[in-house]
């Protein structure tokens, strides 16, 4: 049996029984409920004639996902899913504010009401749900005690069911294809969404806002959401090779199913609930987890004028490393990525992940030599692991590659893996292959695996090619960041690019799983030539616009540092802004059409603004009330210039400075697949 991680639970239950005590013992009735805080959310449990547990949610008045099937069912025991009542019911709360190391706002207040149902059948066989109201969403999870004829498992399904109204508005990207997460998203009727990833986004008639995802992916398979019947998804568990969606054995508890609501599009940017869903800091100290900026030998190759392989244009050499330390030094990033440093790049090294070497460089790379040249300057080389999908291969040589770099002083590693879904490499005791989801059970084991070897060594994790993020940042703060949507990196290959809505989709979609390297701050718009498909579709505000709307702890300045020495004045902006806040504030937002976010640096009382628009130009009237009430501000605007447009005129911005306080309001006007960003010097108190 795989390794399970169970200690936690025991405590939860524990905190929730003595809580509930004298409250609990509902034992034998039809239904359970639980409501947030705030009295709007509430989850009801029932059971129907034939002893199927249902869960409604509804907020106010309105019912956001009606009766829906709960349970469970295995390949050798009878399922949990029919003949149950609801034999005992526990109620508790919890208010408390915690501290996040590095985050996009320093306090989290977890403040929900909880409900654990237990059911039972006529044979004594029971599992519990537990259940969390927030006033920003619900979550709840299965959790099987340890029980006769229940010890190993095979998970072969999950009944959960979510059945939403048809009419309402889905963002969704497909699940189960290709290419993993990284697709442009579909904006349909519920009613035409096929199989989806989470985090789905949903707008109901009613205008709610509602975010489909999961918290706590920890030794179990992820899930896509399969439309079943008209309106109903089903949680179909990512399976193994061999069929099989989880292996384990009682106890054991699933991952968190979370239903985030909001009344409006800039309500679910304020959501935590993922986070509090997720178990606290494991790893103790963690003052080594760094966040910062960062440049690279990447965006080059991508646009082909670097190679990864070796040969005459060879990105990662000593020589070009070091021309980048200078460049980090002399404005003040803390990192370079070098990618194409270590041996088995030559060929086709899409299909390489059998010979790739962790610890071996090409001859005309110096690992010790750059990263001395960059201690000297204050600047570390951030390490990359591209597995290419082979697992196996990259897990035989994970502890000495991290050893490689803890000696030389790393302490980030952007790891790859590059394959398509469902073709990740597992090589057996027996030598025999066997190819793996992205998202399912063996998988999610690697990712973290790689975490915390790493966490050994004061190393932290960026992951590319990752499982979704589900809010593990909080119980393993050093898995800093990751991919898990389409990035910068597809403007450059086109295929076809990034449409200029893309960004204005991902706030109120992947991004609510957790942060995400996006890579942006493209000042080269049209790398492959004006003729060329291949191109930014966006403003050059709107890409300093990104690095306040898409949050990640570590952000990269992408391009190339002469096309930064081509435009100093904005980026001034990419020098200037944090990765690390005190508080985030939604401000303004559509779906697909626009997103305002405000953000305050931590350890400062500066504040910064994003805004950007999808194709439309459009004017965004924002009130300054997120500021210090009574302290002046000069605001530093990067604005879309007067015919800005991203695809006929996207050069044309303007920087200006005016004096503001928190009662002033600013119209942002952004032009098509335009953008704004704006730094608040806040005056001296
Ligand atoms: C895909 C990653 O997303 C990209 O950032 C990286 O450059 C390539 N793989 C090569 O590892
Ligand atoms: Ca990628």
């Amino acid at each position: 049996m795989l390794n399970r991680s169970m200690p936690f639970k025991t405590v939860l239950v524990a905190a929730l029984l003595l809580a509930a005590s004298g409250i609990a013992g509902a034992a034998d009735s039809l239904t359970a409920s639980v409501s947030s805080p705030d009295g709007r959310n509430r989850l009801t449990v029932s059971i129907d004639e034939h002893g199927v547990p249902r869960y409604t949610v509804t907020r106010g008045e309105e019912t956001v996902i009606a009766p829906s099937r709960l349970g469970l069912r295995f390949a050798a025991q009878p399922e949990l899913g029919e003949g149950f009542r609801i034999a005992d019911v526990a109620h508790a709360s919890r208010d408390e504010r915690w501290e996040q190391p590095w985050g996009e706002r320093r306090m989290v207040r977890d403040h929900h009401q909880a409900l654990r149902v237990r059911f039972e059948n006529g044979s004594g066989v029971h599992f519990d749900l537990q259940v969390r109201a927030f006033d920003d969403g619900i979550g709840f999870r299965y959790e099987v005690p340890e029980q006769e004829g229940y010890g190993d498992l095979v998970i072969v399904d999950e009944l959960t069911e979510f059945a939403l109204e048809r009419q309402g508005t889905a963002w969704w990207i497909p699940g189960r294809r290709y290419n993993r997460y990284e697709y442009v998203y579909h904006t349909t009727p519920v009613d035409e969404v096929v199989m989806a990833h989470t985090p789905m986004t949903v707008r109901t008639p009613a205008g709610t806002h509602v975010s489909l995802h999961e918290a706590a992916l920890v030794d179990y398979a992820g899930y896509v959401l399969d439309h079943r019947r008209e309106g109903v998804f089903q949680t179909n568990l990512t399976p193994w090779s061999d069929g099989a969606r989880v292996k384990t054995g009682t106890p054991f508890h699933t991952p968190w199913r979370t239903i985030q609501l909001a009344d409006n599009a800039a309500g679910l940017l304020d959501s935590t609930m993922i986070l509090n869903l997720n178990e606290p800091n494991r790893l103790g100290d963690v003052s080594w987890v760094e966040p910062g900026k960062y440049v690279g030998i990447w965006w080059a190759m991508h646009i082909n004028v670097r190679t990864w392989g070796s040969g005459p244009i060879h990105g990662a050499t000593t020589e070009e490393t070091m021309r980048y330390m200078d460049f980090a030094a002399e404005h003040g990033f803390d990192g370079v990525l070098v990618e194409g440093w270590n041996i088995g790049w030559d060929g086709d090294w899409y299909h390489n992940g059998d010979v790739f070497s962790f610890t071996e460089a090409y001859p005309d790379f110096d690992l010790e030599a750059v990263t001395a040249y960059g201690a000297e300057r204050g600047v570390r080389l951030i390490g990359h692991h591209e597995t290419s999908g082979n697992v196996t291969n990259y897990a035989r040589q994970m502890e000495a590659a991290f050893d490689l770099y803890e000696s030389v002083g790393v302490t980030q590693v952007k790891t790859g893996y590059v394959a398509d879904a469902g073709q990740l490499k597992r090589v057996d005791e027996n030598g025999l292959a066997h190819y793996e989801w992205h998202d399912g059970q063996f998988a999610g084991g690697e990712y973290l695996r790689s975490v915390t070897e790493a966490a050994e060594r004061r190393i932290s994790i960026n992951t590319h090619e990752p499982v979704k993020d589900t809010g593990l940042r909080r119980t393993y703060p050093n898995w800093i960041s990751r991919e898990g949507a389409r990035g910068q990196e597809f403007n450059a290959w086109g295929s076809p690019p990034n449409p200029p809505e893309h960004t204005a989709i991902l706030p109120f979609t992947r991004m609510l799983a957790g942060p995400m390297d996006f890579t942006p701050g493209i000042f080269d718009l049209m790398p492959n030539g004006a003729d060329s498909p291949n191109r930014v579709k966006t403003t050059l505000a709107k890409q300093l616009a990104l690095y306040v709307t898409l949050y990640s702890p570590i952000q990269m300045a992408a391009d190339l540092p002469e096309n930064y020495a081509a435009r100093p004045e904005a980026f001034q902006f990419i020098v200037d802004v944090p990765t690390d806040w005190e508080r985030s504030v939604g401000v303004d937002g559509a779906v697909g059409d626009f997103v305002v976010v405000a953000r305050q640096e931590r350890g400062g009382a500066d504040w910064y603004l994003g805004a950007l628009t999808d194709e439309n130009a459009r004017t965004v009237d924002v009130p300054l009330d997120f500021l210090e009430a009574g302290r002046d501000y000069t605001a530093q605007v990067y604005a879309d210039g007067e015919d800005a447009d991203w695809d006929a005129n996207p050069y044309a911005i303007e920087i200006s400075e005016r004096t503001v306080t928190a009662g002033d309001r600013l119209a942002l006007r952004l032009a098509p697949g335009g953008g704004t960003a704006i730094r608040f010097v806040a005056a001296p108190e």
